[in-house]
């Protein structure tokens, strides 16, 4: 049995219907990845472009297995080790992924989002859900239910509101369809974690060589004009660890105290500055390793 705001969500997702979802990264804008109609609405509500493809997010593995034609060593390996987690895998996909999904690549985005209820939502569907982040393109992406009404509060009708997000950054995106994978998008999970964890030697895609994954001129981005790896002066926002010392004068958005902290309170530090109407944000990016 289940009631209230997950009941809704199903209803409305089974319905054709776009929502916000949580994850443990940041907030997707959800629907039936099956109903090409429900995801041509994703798109129109995002403003984003049909080459730009969306990732498919599901319960479990043997969900998974449905819609790819080979969920090789190097995959379940992966798999068994972030899933649930932020980790998106590329497989090759089988006939039943719609190509509008995967803007008519051969190859299809999979993951299994680390957040219980909409873990409850995936088990309550016999579909996948189609979500990209759910933020207008190219803005910053959102980390609580609240900046999901923000943006589309008249184009949805419902958030599921799941709290803050864990983690605060995207999913790792991992090309898993040759001998050796590939990471595409970096995020929480790195290519130090795949070797000392796994044993598993990955290569980074070299910038340019997409015109996705977060490799667009500009993404994730602020009104305030970012600066990285120089200190703020008087009237400017500044994000840096805790261990840096704000210049007088200088607005503090955000002073996390672990490389962890960071990634969670990096995408609302940005938010509040333009709330502030700051023309410029300085960034320090955090020491260490992830
Ligand atoms: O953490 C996340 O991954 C979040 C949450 C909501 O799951 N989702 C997310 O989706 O970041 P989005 O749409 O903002 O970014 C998805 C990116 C695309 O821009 C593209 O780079 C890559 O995933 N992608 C998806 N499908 C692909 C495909 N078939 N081939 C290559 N890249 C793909
Ligand atoms: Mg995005």
């Amino acid at each position: 049995m289940i009631g209230g705001a997950l009941e809704v969500a199903v209803k409305l997702l089974k319905d054709g219907q776009v929502i916000g979802i949580p994850t443990e990264t940041v907030y997707g804008l959800a629907a039936n990845a099956l109903n090409e109609k429900s995801v041509v609405s994703i798109f129109e509500i995002k403003n984003r472009p049909f080459f730009d493809p969306l990732i498919l997010h599901f319960s479990d593995i043997a969900s998974i297995q449905k819609y790819v034609l080979d969920f090789n060593s190097n995959a379940l390996k992966l798999a068994e080790a972030f899933w649930p987690g932020p980790l998106t895998l590329l497989l090759n996909k089988n006939e039943l992924v719609p190509d509008i999904v995967t803007a008519g690549s051969h190859l299809v985005a999979v993951r299994i989002p680390d957040h219980p209820l909409t873990l409850s939502l995936l088990r309550h569907l016999d579909f996948p859900l189609a979500a990209p982040s759910a933020n207008p393109f190219g803005t910053i992406s959102p980390t609580e239910a609240k900046h999901v009404t923000d943006y589309f509060n008249e184009k949805i009708p419902m958030v599921l509101d799941g709290g803050i997000c864990k983690n605060g950054i995207e999913s790792t995106i991992i090309d898993c369809t040759n001998n050796e994978p590939t990471i595409l998008r970096s995020g929480f999970i790195t290519k130090n974690h795949l070797a000392k964890k796994l044993n598993l030697t990955a290569k980074i895609i070299g910038e340019n060589q997409l015109q996705f994954s977060g490799n667009f001129k500009s993404h994730y981005s602020p009104k305030a004009k970012v600066v990285i790896g120089e200190s703020a002066k008087a009237g400017e926002g500044l994000i840096a660890s805790s261990v840096v010392e704000t210049p007088d004068g200088a607005i503090r958005l955000a002073a996390p105290k672990s490389i962890e902290e960071y990634a969670r309170t990096l995408y609302s530090a940005l938010r509040e500055g333009d709330k502030e109407g700051l023309g410029v944000i300085h960034i320090l990016p955090p020491q260490g390793e992830g």
